[in-house]
């Protein structure tokens, strides 16, 4: 079962996520004229950015209703599969914000595909979940489901690997690493953890049956009410983050 994406509920429960990952763009420092793909690029807030700043962006994304949100908002957007990408040799930079850990089916084919994308001496800049991303809200929707007879392996969208790991299919994937940290970003949820679960869960909820959906979300909550809310505070998520450069050797 996949993820469904609506564009406008994105940017109310997790608008967020494009505004933390704005400063991958210094990371990436594109030149005016260069041609960067943005890589999961949902409606686009990145891709934006970068045709402000004079880029020829083309953005990509697994999601159609993303990919006409970004149109929307002026980006050359494609639905393509991240894992086979129809570009060959076209772009200096690839940028990815949010989106590699939703890429788990192969995340070295998804590197390759990146490799064959990227001109020589391309740079590949990206953020995304990393070992014990959101461990708490992990832990409880797998628990759940668990909990509801189903095997959470098999449900499980996620890969949030450890930073040796990543570094490791980069660079086995023909990248040659310039920076690579891994850190843990707690993030208030304006919404709360109602809102989080509600754009981000999807997959997990999709897998019971439509009765069981809502039960199932409420004890989630409820499972996370000791770790994650604070009475001052209020929600937050235990975001983990890995934020690289790599280059395609030139
Ligand atoms: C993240 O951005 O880290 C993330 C978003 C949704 C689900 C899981 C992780």
């Amino acid at each position: 079962m996949t993820q469904r994406w609506d564009p406008e509920a994105y940017g109310r429960h997790a608008g967020f996520v494009p505004e933390l990952g704005r400063s991958l763009i210094d990371l990436l420092a594109p030149r005016p004229g260069e041609r960067v793909l943005d890589l999961g690029c949902g409606r686009g807030d990145l891709a934006v950015e970068l045709a402000r700043r004079e880029v020829r962006v083309v953005g990509v994304d697994g999601s159609m209703a993303m990919v006409e949100a970004a149109r929307r908002n002026g980006i050359d957007a494609r639905w393509v599969d991240a894992h086979d990408l129809p570009f060959r040799e076209e772009f200096d930079g690839v940028l990815s914000n949010a989106a590699l850990h939703w890429m788990r089916r192969d995340p070295d084919a998804v590197i390759r595909s990146v490799h064959r994308a990227l001109v020589r001496g391309g740079r590949f800049v990206a953020e995304f979940g990393g070992a014990g991303n959101v461990a708490d809200i992990h832990r409880a929707l797998r628990a759940e489901v668990a909990a509801r007879g189903l095997d959470p392996d098999r449900i499980d969208p996620w890969f949030f690997p450890t930073a040796e790991e990543y570094r490791a299919r980069l660079e086995f994937g023909g990248f040659e690493v310039e920076h690579l940290e891994i850190f843990s970003r707690p993030t208030p949820l304006p919404t709360g953890v109602e809102g989080w679960l509600d754009t981000f869960g999807g997959a997990f909820f999709a897998a019971l049956p439509e009765e069981e959906r809502r039960p199932a979300r409420d004890r989630v909550i409820e499972r996370l009410v000791p770790t994650r809310r604070d009475a001052v505070q209020g929600w937050t998520a235990d975001y983990v983050r890995i934020r690289f450069r790599a280059r395609r050797p030139p």
